[in-house]
């Protein structure tokens, strides 16, 4: 029989689900934002025509240092090349092992394989995703004893954006007379003990990729220093091992500089940045908020501040949450699905003695749900009660 005031059938119905579209990242809201004004710097520097070293690289260096809170930044090429940049500072070459860990992007441990020397796979903390100090230490005992090798580096990453447990993992370092080298390519303006990312560890290289929190429209990075030396060896390593304009080649380069069309964008960008930051770091505490009965959110120890490249948490059956929200149209990331040390490139630096329990579950049920400045609150609840539905 049908209802006999037709508002009473209408309160009956379910409510209707109105699917959304939530991408992991969305790089075209921001140039809705900036994209007038990134224009403008763009043409300038067309106009001027100093494509490389410009002034834009120079007075974007100085605002990066600014922002950092360190003396120097050397504005380069990509992540990886700056990676590769400060260990050639740090003269790593063959025969010597850099101690990286497993749970990270494969530039991590190929930057290291590209100077020559041998990656040595770390375990991370299940709470914080980055390099953990015991795993360190026993990998450190494991290589001496094994005495193949010469320990000279540890390369802890800032993994999505919070950076890595630098007091305790450079005591463990400087115990062994390691020096040591921050993979900040995920967490630019990520903070530690009132120190900003780029001043944990005499070196640090940190990459502008697109979806970097903060990114540039192509392939781009920096090295943030302290030390003065250091600083001007990756100078000259960056453009054929020359000091400034001079002809000579003082040391092995590479071409290895940020393009100033680059520079010209990020210059943009940095200025937008703060709050950028303000707004994912909002975000993210929503999500721990409406989340934390459900899953683990990520672990912020006291006095970090995350610059939440990414939100990440685990669940159990990952691959078949990450199918149902993408039927849903949530955008979800895996990072990472592989561990290093199960990489057919890096099968030459495994030797069998790796058991690296965390980064293998970690490989398995990790999910990186949408975070960026420009995502709304109304696109959060969306994923939120999608993603409380995909794990229930
Ligand atoms: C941890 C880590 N290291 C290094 C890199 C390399 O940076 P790029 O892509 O700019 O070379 C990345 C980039 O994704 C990264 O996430």
């Amino acid at each position: 029989m049908s209802p006999a005031n037709p508002a009473q059938g209408a309160t009956r119905a379910e409510p209707a689900i109105v699917r959304r579209q939530v991408n992991l990242f969305d790089l075209q809201r921001q140039k809705a934002r900036l994209g007038a004004e990134i224009e403008v710097r763009i043409d300038r520097v067309l106009d001027h025509g100093q494509f490389i070293l410009g002034p834009e690289v120079t007075a974007l260096e100085e605002d990066l240092a600014a922002f950092a809170g360190v003396k120097h930044a050397i504005a380069v090429s990509s992540g990886r090349d700056a990676l590769i940049m400060a260990l050639m500072a740090f003269d790593v070459g063959p025969g010597d092992a850099v101690f990286v860990p497993a749970f990270t992007f494969s530039a991590t441990g190929g930057s290291v394989a590209s100077v020559g020397a041998a990656p040595v796979f770390v375990d991370v903390d299940a709470r914080t995703f980055n390099m953990d100090p015991a795993s360190l230490e026993a990998a450190i005992e494991r290589v001496k004893r094994a005495g193949k090798l010469v320990p000279k580096v540890v390369m802890p990453v800032d993994l999505y954006g919070l950076p890595a447990d630098y007091a305790a993992l450079t005591k463990v370092a400087h115990a062994h007379g390691l020096k040591m080298l921050a993979d900040a390519a995920q967490s630019f303006g990520g903070e530690a003990g009132n120190r900003r990312v780029g001043a944990h560890a005499p070196l640090s290289a940190t990459s502008f990729y697109p979806t970097k929190p903060l990114g540039c429209y192509g392939d781009g990075g920096a090295v943030l220093a302290d030390d003065d030396d250091l600083a001007e060896a990756v100078r000259q390593i960056r453009s054929h091992g020359r000091a400034g304009d001079g002809d000579e080649a003082l040391r092995l380069g590479m071409t290895g500089r940020l393009d100033t069309i680059q520079a010209a964008v990020l210059q943009v960008k940095l200025a937008a940045f703060e709050d950028e930051l303000a707004a994912r770091r909002r975000l993210a505490a929503m999500y721990d908020e409406r989340l934390k009965d459900h899953v683990a959110p990520p672990l912020i120890p006291q006095g970090c501040a995350s610059a939440y490249a990414l939100y990440t948490v685990r669940v159990p059956d990952r691959d078949a949450v990450r199918g149902r929200l993408q039927e849903e149209g949530v955008g979800t990331g895996l990072f990472y699905r592989i561990p290093l040390h199960h990489h057919p490139a890096f099968k030459p630096w495994v030797d069998g003695a790796e058991h690296l329990p965390v980064s293998e579950a970690l490989a398995d049920d990790v999910i990186s749900l949408p975070i960026h400045a420009d995502l709304t609150d109304e696109e959060l609840d969306y994923v939120v009660e999608r993603f409380l539905a995909a794990i229930a």
